[in-house]
């Protein structure tokens, strides 16, 4: 699969993120859409937020259900061994010391978002960078549900529509960020490239 890893790189160096329209070929993003589906309600769960034992459901702050992507499914491993292909890729070049990759299919509801947050969590096994691929066919602007991605001064610098096959990896520490309210189904695969924990 051809993927501009340089220029993938280039810019996390340089500004801590990237947007990428299409990374993905559509055979492999139709495959994934599949996947990302309510049919097997055992499958999905809703999300919690915070660790361990502080872990809770709060749909309000956030909203969405979650399935983790496995090797066991061909279309799952498909796409993880796609981002290995972009972990080792990133390793040469920027020295982020990627250990592993975890990553989960994401279903917003209608009247569903996400309160503004960063991806780390106290703990060993930490998010370095975080990824995002979105899943949404036809997405207009009043369906809403866009990433916003603010800098440390809370400023806005980018707001991404979840249109199919966008992507966006950032700097899991240094961004935080909000997924506004969907008034449509939203689907995407969330995911983040970790350090190495004991
Ligand atoms: C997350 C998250 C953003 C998005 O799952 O941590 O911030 O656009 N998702 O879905
Ligand atoms: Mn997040």
């Amino acid at each position: 699969m051809q993927m501009d890893i340089q220029e993938i790189a280039g810019q996390i160096d340089q500004r801590g993120y990237i947007v990428l329209e299409k990374l993905l070929a559509d055979t492999m993003l139709d495959r994934l859409y599949a996947r990302c589906q309510h049919d097997d309600p055992s499958r999905f769960n809703a999300a919690q937020i915070g660790r361990g034992s502080a872990k809770q459901r709060i749909s309000s702050v956030r909203g969405d259900a979650i399935s983790w992507l496995t090797d066991m499914h061909p279309a799952d491993a498909a796409y993880l061994s796609f981002m290995e292909e972009l972990r080792l890729g990133l390793n040469e070049r920027l020295f982020l010391g990627l250990f592993d990759y975890e990553c989960h299919y994401a279903i917003y509801e209608k009247g569903m978002g996400y309160a503004k947050h960063t991806d780390v969590l106290s703990g060993k096994k930490n998010r370095v960078l975080s990824t995002v691929l979105y899943l949404n066919e036809g997405w207009k602007e009043s369906d809403g549900g866009e990433l916003v991605l603010y800098d440390s001064q809370d400023a806005i610098l980018e707001t991404v529509a979840p249109r199919y096959g966008t992507m966006i990896i950032f700097l899991s520490e240094h961004f935080p960020h909000e997924v506004l309210i969907s008034q449509n189904t939203r689907r995407s695969i969330a995911g983040w490239f970790r350090i190495s924990g004991s």
